[in-house]
């Protein structure tokens, strides 16, 4: 018999992961569209920010634009869980089209917080990824008043109107860290900036982070099930390498894995950002199995119970 110890190589994975209730949501909201209304059902930018997710709608009937002007006269656009600039809801409705709003509540929450501090005039510090549909959307409710703050190294470009009427508000997928240490930058030079009123980076953005955290330590490799376009996905690769994995990656597919980031290792760590559907999960953990990963472990940090009703548009045509 064979004296050679048996190693049990392991997965490692964490909960929550993946689709959050606004993802749910939007996805969903899609596909009841097409199933109600019949194809092509148009969708503004990318619903959800997942390859895998777009290509699905796409052979389903959807046909995403990047603006409502591609969209023809009296067709049915759905607006992405990013959220859209009140300009966005203008322009469909002059050219007559019909709009399902799929923003997640979440993000609507944060456009109503920054319609409110524009209203009594403050200076809105947006923290948040240049360029992200999100932000565009935020900013486009008060673009006198919001700037962007692009991470701790912008907070030198700040300028404000009166450093006693400002607040800071922000993306709703951002690094719960690195948050902190921007506003801790802004405070520096702002000290009576005001908060905003409740949390702005979601609990789900929250909730994966306080879960890879959980298990980066202890994994060699943490494999995260991402787009490359899905801020909270990269910002989860990013807190796996600062909260202790050796090494982190971000992939959309488990095709994408690299046998050689696994040489050596004993423990993998595997989640998914919000917009990553479980079933590419699965992918992951079988080529890890495969690969002599068959002790896997789910790890649960924090329950979740969230789940948001259908955009009310769409509900109301349902229950007809
Ligand atoms: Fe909404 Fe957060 Fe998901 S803002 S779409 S619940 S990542």
């Amino acid at each position: 018999a064979s004296t050679e110890p048996v190693v049990r190589r392991r997965v490692l994975l964490a909960k929550p992961r993946g689709y959050c209730a606004g993802v749910d949501r939007a996805v969903q909201a899609v596909e009841k569209a097409l199933e109600q209304y019949g194809a092509p059902i148009y969708v503004r930018k990318q619903i959800v920010h997942n390859v895998h997710v777009v290509k699905t709608l796409e052979e389903r009937g959807a046909i995403f634009v990047d603006e409502t002007d591609e969209v023809p006269e009296d067709a049915i656009v759905v607006f992405s869980a990013h959220g859209v600039a009140p300009v966005v809801h203008d322009e469909a409705a002059a050219l007559k089209l019909r709009t399902i709003d799929a923003t997640c509540p979440l993000v609507t929450k944060v456009h109503k917080e920054a319609v409110r501090f524009a209203k009594d005039d403050y200076d809105i510090l947006l923290i948040g990824h240049q360029g992200h549909p999100e932000v565009i959307g935020t900013t486009g409710e008060a673009p006198a008043h919001i700037q962007l703050v692009d991470g701790p190294s912008d907070v030198a470009n700040v300028e404000v109107r009166d450093p006693e009427k400002i607040v800071w508000l922000s993306q709703t997928t951002l690094s719960v860290d690195e948050t902190n240490e921007t506003v801790d930058a802004l405070r520096e030079r702002f000290p009576l900036l005001q908060s905003p009123p409740s949390d702005d980076i979601c609990y789900a953005t929250q909730n994966r982070q306080t879960a890879i955290k959980e298990i980066a330590a202890e994994s060699d490799v943490v494999i995260v099930v991402g787009s490359r376009n899905s801020s909270n996905s990269k910002r989860l690769v990013e807190v796996a390498k600062d909260y202790g994995a050796k090494t982190a990656h971000l992939v959309d597919y488990a095709a994408e894995i690299d046998p050689a980031w696994l040489e050596g290792a004993l423990t993998v760590g595997v989640s998914s950002g919000a917009s990553a559907p479980e079933i590419l999960v699965e992918g992951v953990v079988d080529f890890l199995a495969q690969h002599g990963f068959t002790d896997v472990q789910e790890i649960e940090s924090v329950r979740e119970k969230m789940i948001f009703a259908l955009p009310h548009e769409l509900r109301r045509d349902l229950r007809a």
